[in-house]
């Protein structure tokens, strides 16, 4: 079991900030913390994240397959060339496999991208808030994290630990 402790700074206001950041990288992005960060102050003792609900993990599997996987695939792999924008300057659908930058952001943040939006007039993704609940939108992110590797999914619970508890540092 992972105990590791990190210091996450995740601020959920810079969601747009964050997105861009993301989806305009050329990198494999931010790699998940290591357990020599072990020892630092900071956020409190991560628990261990929760079991994933295997009926939700089904509903949004097949939530999934209706509203998303059209642009993010089927297999998750996203657009081949997502790590570069479109001559318009928009975005091209990221995957949601261990390959992309889901994993890196916390259920509060994926939720609202996903209901609201990003807020960047480059953003190509649909908002879902009048398709799909909260509740619906959630249970696709389960099924995500099925897929996810024990790494990534250890960094995406950290993170959303992290804002549950409203101790961003
Ligand atoms: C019409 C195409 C399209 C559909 C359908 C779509 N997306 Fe997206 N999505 C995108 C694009 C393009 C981006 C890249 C950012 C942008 O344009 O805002 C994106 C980005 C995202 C991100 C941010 C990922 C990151 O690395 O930061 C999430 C999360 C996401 N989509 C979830 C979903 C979910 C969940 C669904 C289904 C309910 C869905 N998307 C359906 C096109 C789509």
């Amino acid at each position: 079991m992972i105990t590791w402790r990190v210091t996450l700074v995740v601020p959920v206001v810079a969601a747009a900030l964050v997105l861009s950041a993301c989806v305009s990288s050329s990198g494999t992005g931010t790699a998940p913390a290591s357990p020599s960060d072990q020892g630092r102050g900071g956020a409190g003792q991560v628990p261990n994240a929760p079991q994933l609900d295997a009926a939700r993990v089904g509903e949004g599997e097949a939530i999934y397959g209706q509203y998303c996987s059209s642009c993010h695939g089927a297999d998750l792999s996203g657009d081949p060339g997502w790590k570069t924008r479109n001559a318009d300057g928009s975005f091209r659908p990221p995957p949601h496999d261990n390959s992309g930058h889901t994993w890196h952001h916390s259920d509060g943040l994926l939720l609202s991208l996903t209901r609201d939006g990003s807020g960047l007039p480059e953003s190509r993704m649909p908002r879902f808030g009048n398709a799909l609940t909260d509740d619906e939108i959630g249970a696709v992110f389960e099924f995500l994290k099925s897929t996810w590797g024990p790494e990534e999914r250890a960094f995406q619970w950290q993170v959303t630990w992290t804002e549950q508890q409203g101790t961003d540092a």
